[in-house]
């Protein structure tokens, strides 16, 4: 079995595997180059052969244990019928959604149609890691969780507080829920999908999990999550589930009560504490800072001699805390590498 799958199945594989968020980007010169090819980064994700040619870049440079699907969690939105543009040096916008006419606009009917680009690209990077080779390389799919997901679609963007999102929690709890139920199905549709294609690892992206408070938390993070690890489960008991409940804190203890087999700790958390935190039967995957791998050398060294000597024994996978930056020397990734190989 591939390193990674069984880290995550209950065993302590050591070294252990290692890939990184966002491995395949904009600090890859190969990357920028078929990057400046396409009009926008919405026909990049799905044009097949290329989503699948830069899936697979950061593997023939660096040989890592997971491809991740190149896509972004705004795609499952945009299937829906939800606007969404990429502004140059801006990020994502959206049509900020208002009230029940912007939750029956989505169309759960159009996902699988829309997505047929996402599932073939899914087929084309398991097809092209064996034909080149990486026998090794596990293909990780993955989804942003139904409240990250919404926090882009109901501030129409990125945000510095969550208002808007965290306003309509509180102030239209029952539009909020019916908005959180139409993500999690659709969520469900869509991860089923890239199982049937080849994805042999699940991921839930849930990065803003950490602005609720515990009691939303409960209800707009584990929740979905809960039901969306089930309904796979019942339908893919064999393929793991990754949980990224970013800025979660304590709360990952009650998140791994959702059934996930890993989850994601994020750069700021101590992960020899959260190790005392979490049951043994979950993987751990993280969490070296992103701007600690752009200023390389012995900074670098510390951060990921630290994080190596709270989790060895233990199921982990090494990550970064969050995903990697454009401005990172692909050399200081190599120089990573070689430290997290040798133990
Ligand atoms: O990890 C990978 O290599 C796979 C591909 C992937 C992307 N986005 C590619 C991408 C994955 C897994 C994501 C997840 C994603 N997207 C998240 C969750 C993880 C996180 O970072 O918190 C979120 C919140 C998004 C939404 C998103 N997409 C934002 C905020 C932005 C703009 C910020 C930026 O870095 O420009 C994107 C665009 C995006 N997604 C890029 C890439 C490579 C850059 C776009 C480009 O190349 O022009």
């Amino acid at each position: 079995m591939k390193r990674l799958l069984r880290s995550l199945n209950g065993e302590a594989v050591w070294p252990p595997p290692v890939w990184l968020m966002r491995q395949a980007g904009r600090y890859l010169p190969e990357y920028r180059a078929v990057r400046a090819g396409v009009p926008d980064f919405i026909a990049l994700c799905t044009t097949p052969d290329l989503a699948a040619e830069v899936t697979l870049q950061p593997i023939r440079r660096y040989g890592l244990d997971a491809a991740i699907l190149f896509s972004d969690i705004l795609i499952l939105p945009w299937a829906l019928g939800h606007g969404l543009a990429f502004k140059e040096g801006e990020g994502p916008v959206l049509p900020p959604l208002r009230g029940e006419a912007g939750v029956a606009a989505l169309d759960p009917g159009r996902l699988i149609q829309k997505t047929q680009p996402v599932m073939e690209t899914v087929r084309r990077v398991r097809a092209g890691l064996a034909a080149e080779g990486f026998g090794e390389t596990a293909l990780i799919g993955f989804a942003g969780a139904p409240f990250t997901v919404a926090c882009y679609m109901v501030e129409g963007g990125g945000s510095k507080d969550f208002a808007a999102v965290r306003g309509m929690a509180y102030g239209q709890p029952a539009l909020f829920g019916r908005l959180i139920d139409v993500l999690t199905e659709a969520t469900i549709t869509y991860l089923s999908a890239q199982v049937e294609a080849g994805a042999e690892v699940l991921m839930l992206f849930d990065s803003w999990a950490g602005v609720l408070s515990p009691r939303q938390f409960r209800a707009h993070v584990i929740g979905p999550a809960r039901r969306i690890v089930a309904a796979l489960k019942a339908r893919h008991p064999d393929v793991p589930v990754i949980g990224f409940p970013r800025l979660a804190g304590i709360l990952a203890r009650d998140y791994a009560e959702t059934g996930v087999d890993g989850i994601g700790i994020d750069t700021g958390s101590d992960i020899g504490a959260m190790a005392g935190l979490l049951p043994d039967r979950v993987a751990m995957q993280g969490n070296l800072d992103p701007l600690a791998v752009v200023a390389g050398g012995e900074a670098m060294r510390a951060e990921t001699a630290g994080i190596l000597a709270a989790m060895k024994g233990r199921r982990f996978i090494f990550n970064l805390g969050h995903g990697i930056v454009p401005q990172t020397p692909p050399e200081h990734v190599a120089a990573l590498l070689d430290q997290v190989r040798a133990g």
